[in-house]
C-alpha cells in the first residue's frame, strides 16, 4: 500500500487526477471503478477541468459505480445515478453506453447483481477502482462484517451510515435501508485501488484499513490484501497513523519512472 500525504482535499486529489488521467493516457479504454458520496467530489472536479482544459479523453473509457441505493430512480437526486450526471458524467465525453450503474429499482436484485458481476468480467475487469471510505471503515456500501469475499449484492446499511448520508434526502427517515453494492471480492478484484480520505472524522478508520489488523469489522482492511494500492489523504485524515513520517520518505524518494506529479 502507497500511502499519500498531502496539505489539504484539494492537492491530494488532484495528485490522484494526475495517476488516472496517466491511466487514461495510457491505456484509452481503460475500465474506471467509480465511488460517490462527498470525498470524490475535488477530484471530479479535477478531472472534468482536465477534460475541458487539457483535452483528456474520456471516449473509451467504461465506467463502473461501487454501489446506488435501493428504490431509487436515476431521476431522484440522491441517487448515486443523478450524483454521477451532475458530477461527472455531464462534463466528460463518456458514452452512455459505456456508463453502468446498479439499478435501484431492479425487480429481480439478485439477478441484476450477478449480470453486472458479468458485465465488469466482460469488459476486461476493472482497470482502477476508486474508492472513499465511511467512517465506520466500509468501501462501497459493504458495512462492517460484510464477507472479504463478497460479490455485488444487496446490503442493509448501518444506523450509523443511514445517518451520515441523511444530509443528502430531505430528512434521516427518507434514506432506503437497503442497497445493492459491488462486494469486497468484487473491489479486489480491481487491478488497483485508488482510496481517498479526507478530514478528520476518517482518520480512525483509515489508521485501522493502513495499519491494523485484517477483519471483517473493518471492511477497508481489506485492501491490505490488494497487491496495488494508492492512498490519496489530507493530513487530518491521517492524524491516527503511526508510520505518517515513513509514508513520506517513501514518497519523497520514488524512484522518478514511478512519480505522478
Ligand atoms: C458512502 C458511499 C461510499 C463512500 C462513503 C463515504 O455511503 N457508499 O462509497 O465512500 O459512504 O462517504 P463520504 O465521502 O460522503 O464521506
Amino acid at each position: 500500500m502507497e500511502i499519500v500525504i498531502k496539505d489539504n482535499a484539494d492537492t491530494a486529489s488532484r495528485t490522484a487526477a494526475n495517476y488516472i488521467a496517466q491511466l487514461i493516457r495510457r491505456k484509452p479504454n481503460a475500465v474506471l471503478g467509480l465511488a460517490t458520496g462527498r470525498t470524490p467530489l475535488p477530484l471530479y472536479r479535477e478531472l472534468i477541468r482536465m477534460h475541458q482544459e487539457e483535452g483528456l479523453d474520456f471516449s473509451g473509457v467504461t465506467t463502473f459505480n461501487l454501489d446506488e441505493y435501493v428504490g431509487l430512480s436515476p431521476e431522484h437526486p440522491a441517487s448515486y445515478n443523478y450524483f454521477m450526471r451532475t458530477n461527472l458524467f455531464d462534463y466528460v465525453n463518456i458514452p452512455e453506453e459505456q456508463v453502468h450503474l446498479p439499478d435501484g429499482l431492479t425487480s429481480d436484485i439478485p439477478a441484476h447483481c450477478s449480470e453486472y458481476e458479468k458485465k465488469i468480467e466482460k469488459a476486461g475487469g476493472i482497470d482502477l477502482q476508486i474508492l472513499g471510505i465511511g467512517s465506520d471503515g466500509h468501501i462501497g456500501f459493504n458495512e462492517p462484517m460484510s464477507s472479504l469475499a463478497s460479490r455485488t449484492r444487496i446490503k442493509t446499511l448501518t444506523r450509523d451510515t443511514i445517518k451520515d448520508n441523511a444530509c443528502f434526502f430531505s430528512s434521516v427517515e427518507e434514506v432506503p435501508r437497503h442497497v445493492i453494492t459491488m462486494g469486497i471480492g468484487t473491489i479486489l478484484d480491481s487491478r488497483t485501488c485508488l482510496l481517498l480520505a479526507f478530514g478528520e472524522n476518517k482518520a480512525e478508520a483509515l489508521a485501522g484499513a493502513v495499519e491494523g489488523p485484517l477483519m471483517a469489522a473493518l471492511p477497508a482492511s481489506s485492501l491490505q490484501l490488494h497487491p496495488v494500492v494508492k492512498v490519496f489523504c489530507d493530513e487530518s485524515a491521517a492524524c491516527q497513523c503511526r508510520q505518517t513520517d515513513y509514508y513520506r520518505w517513501v514518497y519523497d524518494n520514488k524512484p522518478q519512472w514511478q512519480q505522478f506529479e
